[in-house]
């Protein structure tokens, strides 16, 4: 108790992170019939929502299946600015939206109002019947890692929501995400959503010409089991362009073979999804909503990112972040 702290901070342990692990501790112990009785509750679902006809949509729009098409993995000058713009559009969605979180508000509200702002913008919501997902947005509340089905469920007090967003604008997607609390949380949820933010840039700071695909997941995974948080493997993060999802891969943890090297002009997204407790998830019968194995929380965050000649530009990036 008396040693100095595990975080390296060089403060003791007892002042430093002793409270909030034994929160984090009791948070963890709770018998799982009690973690059943705080569950999320599904609410119900609206139909799917339209789309005016004169904005552009990606190929699956109609079918719910995307075309197949394998564009290279390094971007031209054209399509890098094109892309810069739907990173932006995705990030004045994803603003929109997390300034709207609050307790009492429906994740339904949200998609509705997320909805709109893509719609203002002349975007079309990259999400929205892809493979047949029928809402513009994901969210995914307490123990559900991503995939969430947005519903007629009110936001609790306590709460944490992760929202996800992909805007398709200029024939290219920008996909971005971030975890809000809704109204005080706990401090063990306050501490994986911080955590979790930290993943983020660390991936993020390994980007750059010549270092490797798995160099991400093996900044970030040390890290967050530092916390005696979970990484997700089931999920990963993608490459991105006209496409929404394609290669390469971008594993949070560290996968030795994820060797392939990044270029400038090459685009994907970062987004570790970090649990309390174990990273395992199973998904619910609506075959798309992914919760942890044990019900304990899960946060995420996510940027759409570009390999430049020095390193990485952000292309989601919130006027406050400095990357
Ligand atoms: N935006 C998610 C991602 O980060 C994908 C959502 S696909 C959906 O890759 F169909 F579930 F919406
Ligand atoms: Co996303
Ligand atoms: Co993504």
């Amino acid at each position: 108790m008396n040693d100095p702290c595990w975080c390296g901070s060089g403060t003791k342990y007892k002042k430093c992170h002793m409270s909030l692990d034994m929160d984090i501790e009791r948070e963890r112990s709770l018998p799982i019939d009690e973690r059943v009785a705080k569950t999320v509750v599904r609410g119900e679902v609206t139909p799917m929502r339209s789309v005016p006809h004169d904005i552009d949509r990606p190929s699956y729009a109609e079918t719910g299946v995307p075309a197949d098409s394998k564009p290279s993995l390094v971007k031209t000058p054209d399509e890098i600015e094109r892309m810069r713009y739907a990173g932006k559009v995705a990030r004045v969605v994803l603003d929109t939206v997390g300034a709207a979180v609050a307790p009492g508000v429906t994740t339904e509200e949200l998609d509705k109002l997320a909805h709109e702002t893509y719609i203002a913008n002349g975007a079309y919501p990259s999400t929205l019947n892809y493979h047949g997902f029928t809402k513009t947005i994901c969210t995914s509340v307490n123990e559900v890692i991503v995939h969430g089905i947005p519903d007629s469920r009110p936001l609790q007090e306590g709460d944490i929501v992760s929202c996800d967003i992909t805007a398709f604008v200029e024939g290219v997607h920008g996909d971005c995400c971030a975890t809000f609390p809704v109204g005080a949380i706990d401090d063990p949820s306050a501490r994986l959503i911080a955590v979790t933010y930290e993943c983020l840039r660390l991936g993020i700071e390994a980007v750059r010409p010549a270092a490797r695909m798995r160099d991400i997941g093996k900044a970030i995974q040390p890290y967050a089991e530092k916390f005696g948080f979970g990484v997700v493997r089931q999920f990963v993060g993608h490459g991105i362009g006209t496409v929404f999802h394609m290669e390469p891969q971008v594993p949070h943890y560290y996968d030795k073979s994820a060797t392939l090297e990044m270029l400038p002009g090459i685009t994907f997204t970062i987004e570790p999804m970090i649990t309390m407790g174990d990273y395992r998830s199973n998904i619910w019968d609506d075959d798309w909503t992914a919760v942890t194995v044990d019900l304990q929380r899960a946060a995420q965050f996510e940027h759409t990112c570009l390999v430049t000649e020095t390193g990485v530009e952000v292309l989601t990036k919130g006027a406050h972040e400095d990357f």
